[in-house]
């Protein structure tokens, strides 16, 4: 046969496939994501997430350090808090459950990169991203909660601060107050592109933030919709995000690669706790090879062309980054 096209010559041996790959993985882009809770001695596996747990500040000194060992040098935090009220008070409470946690972990593992997790449903007794107004988040009044609380994150040593609250003007709310108070160099990560889904289940069990009524469509996207989501990521910008997220990641990746396109930012993806259990308890059930989809998940939100990926299996990833797998 006289093929002039022979894509296999480029498949013929590890050595060479390795070579040819264009898709190179670094541990230095993995964020950890990570669950901090009121009290002492608590490390409470988070039953739809196995394998993850719920910290008190006591304990996550332990698990920082498991990170370290393991190379991943990021986190991202979220607070459990024991008391909830109308305004989500604990969200911006200098003695916050997150505020809390960052000052004493920055104690002892002053060489993390600290990033917080900025929205209200954590902390709101009703479980929505920002304060009500009759049965609705009323943006522009939460806008100011949220600014507080970027604040008191980085004063109490967050490095960056990422709102995932989906209000409208939250970038420049947050900006403006950060600037104001002389934090011009904290970065903001914003899940720009984040919509209403499913694969967030998992998470709201594990940190008791499901809504008490109705769900997150008025704020959150219509995951229909592509052309609103390069609206939300182009705003962002212009409002002053430093890093663009997508998310959820594996069924989002159009976004991934369609933003990374359009915008001059870092592009970071999610993937969210429902792509965790399901691959968990897929694996459980012996029915898949867990290390290598999560290889595969992995490397396909860096093919969209992400650069730093949000995940459960961080410390899982970093070892088969080294490997090269
Ligand atoms: C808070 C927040 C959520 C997630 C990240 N920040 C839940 C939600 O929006 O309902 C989801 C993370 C995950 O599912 O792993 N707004
Ligand atoms: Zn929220």
């Amino acid at each position: 046969m006289d093929l002039i096209q022979r894509p296999r010559r480029l498949r013929g041996s590890e050595n060479l496939r390795k070579m040819v790959r264009e898709t190179r993985m670094d541990k230095s882009s993995l964020i950890y994501p990570l669950f901090v809770k009121e009290g002492t001695g608590i490390e409470e596996e988070i039953p739809s997430m196995e394998g993850q747990f719920r910290y008190s500040v006591d304990r996550l000194p332990f698990e920082l350090e498991r990170l370290q060992n393991a190379g991943v040098n990021s986190i991202m935090l979220f607070g459990i808090p024991d008391h909830k009220d109308e305004v989500g008070s604990g969200a911006y409470d200098p003695n916050g459950i997150v505020q809390k946690a960052l000052r004493e972990a920055k104690k002892q593992f002053p060489d993390m990169y600290y990033i917080t997790d900025v929205c209200m449903c954590e902390y709101t007794s009703h479980g929505h991203c920002g304060v009500l107004c009759g049965h609705d988040v009323n943006n522009d009044a939460t806008l100011e909660l949220l600014a507080k609380t970027a604040v008191s994150h980085v004063e109490a040593g967050a490095d960056m601060v990422a709102p995932s609250d989906m209000m409208d003007g939250r970038v420049r709310a947050i900006r403006e107050a950060l600037d104001a108070n002389g934090h011009y160099g904290a970065p903001i990560m914003s899940y720009a592109v984040k919509y209403a889904s499913a694969f967030y289940g998992p998470f709201r069990d594990a940190a008791g933030s499901a809504p008490s009524f109705g769900d997150r469509k008025s704020y959150q996207m219509d995951f229909h919709n592509r052309r609103e989501g390069m609206k939300e990521a182009l705003t962002d910008v212009e409002e002053g995000a430093d890093i663009i997220m997508v998310k959820p990641a594996m069924s989002y990746l159009d976004m991934v690669s369609e933003v990374s396109k359009a915008v001059n930012v870092p592009v970071a993806t999610y993937s969210v706790s429902g792509e965790y259990a399901m691959v968990k308890a897929a694996a459980k059930m012996g029915w898949i090879d867990e290390e290598r989809i999560m290889c595969e998940m992995a490397v396909s939100a860096y093919r969209a062309g992400a650069q730093i990926y949000l995940t459960y299996y961080a410390k899982e990833l970093a070892k088969c980054m080294d490997e090269g797998r």
